[in-house]
């Protein structure tokens, strides 16, 4: 039997690489797209590594009609999930074309190829930014989204809508968007992880790199929000667990198990941790010194979201199986191996 082949763009980023290794596990066979603006061939040879497939590699822009059938065309794919876009909050508001181009042009692209090609299947990444700060937590999936507060917030909202429009208007398209709350962590075997390039705007990387003394210390923003620390509260989820999601979401979507043909499921832990606790746990866990000064809050940010994951667990039958410090683990062993600590 031939396996489902799956086009994964972006496949050469921190989420794509992970969900890379785990299709491949589950026996989909997989041709990544990425364009490489944010991410390194060598993340690609972390795939191949781990799983020992000689996994496909396509460089070039989602956003490019042309090159984009011609991975289309004789690939037979039975599903695309799509990663590519841009993801930093704050060069959003920079530079908004560039994000509305990049996340919603290629999204717009990849969904006229599938169509024009008959691919039925779409997973799209979506995030838990959509939901601003609920006015109730944990937020379920019916709690109403808030309006953006960012240009990368707002194509996360538009491409849900462009997903739930198109698939309203074409008979063979199924979406699901997997709303990610955070992402943290690598892979077990430390051959691939989040990659940032120059410093990083994520709490997880700036911690490993202070640690790694990279970086002389971390800024803690804020702790005078209404929480049990006064730091703020985050769902973090494991990029291995959240890597399944989209497994499990493929498998839902190729096999018959889908209940509406555009469904969105929240994926994170449904715990809440604060940054203090997040460092703390960290340097517990891998014995490291992370020293940090508390500065003011940064703009943007939400006080505190998680996640209700009943629907994931019972729909997609998916829960988040690796602990905090697992996790945490992980994402200090993906560091020392870059550093060569
Ligand atoms: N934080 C710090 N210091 C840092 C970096 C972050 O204190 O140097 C804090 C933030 O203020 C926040 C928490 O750590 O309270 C998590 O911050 P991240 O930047 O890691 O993540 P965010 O929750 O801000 O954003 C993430 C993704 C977005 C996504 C959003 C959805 O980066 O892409 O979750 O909730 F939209």
């Amino acid at each position: 039997m031939t396996k489902p082949r799956i086009l994964v763009t972006g496949g050469a980023g921190y989420i794509g690489t992970h969900t890379a290794v785990e299709l491949i596990g589950a026996g989909f066979e997989v041709v990544i797209v990425d364009d490489l603006s944010n991410s390194d061939l060598s993340a690609v040879e972390g795939v191949r590594k781990i799983t020992g497939s000689d996994v496909p590699f396509v460089e070039a822009d989602c956003n490019d009609p042309v090159a984009m059938d011609e991975v289309f065309a004789g690939h037979g794919f039975s599903g695309v999930i799509h990663f590519a876009a841009s993801k930093a909050v704050g060069e959003s508001v920079e530079e908004p074309l560039k994000y509305y181009a990049n996340n919603v042009g290629s999204f717009v692209n990849i969904l006229e190829s599938m169509v024009r090609h008959g691919v039925q299947n779409m997973v799209f990444s979506s995030s838990a930014t959509v939901y601003g700060q609920p006015d109730e937590l944990p937020a379920t999936e019916d709690t109403p989204r808030k309006p953006a507060t960012s240009p990368y917030g707002n194509t996360k909202q538009v491409c849900e809508d462009i997903l739930r429009d198109s698939v309203a208007a074409y008979p063979g398209l199924n979406g699901i968007a997997l709303r990610y709350f955070n992402p943290i962590g690598a892979h077990p075997s430390a051959l691939i992880g989040e990659l940032p390039k120059g410093i990083p705007n994520n709490l997880v990387p700036f911690i490993t790199q202070t640690a790694a003394g990279i970086r002389p210390q971390l800024s803690i923003y804020g702790d005078d929000y209404n929480t049990p620390d006064g730091t703020a509260l985050r769902d973090y989820i494991d990029v291995v667990d959240l890597a399944k999601a989209h497994v499990v979401a493929l498998e839902r979507m190729t096999g018959s198990g889908m209940k509406s043909r555009y469904e969105i499921f929240n994926i994170g832990t449904g715990r809440p941790v604060s940054v203090l606790e997040l460092v703390k746990t960290f340097e517990k866990v891998n014995g490291v010194e992370v020293p940090y000064t508390i500065s003011g809050r940064r703009a943007g940010d939400v006080e505190a979201v998680w996640a209700d994951t009943t629907l994931a667990n019972s729909q997609l039958g998916w829960k988040a199986q690796r602990t905090l410090d697992q996790t945490l683990r992980s994402a200090w062993d993906w560091e020392k191996r870059l550093r060569n600590l």
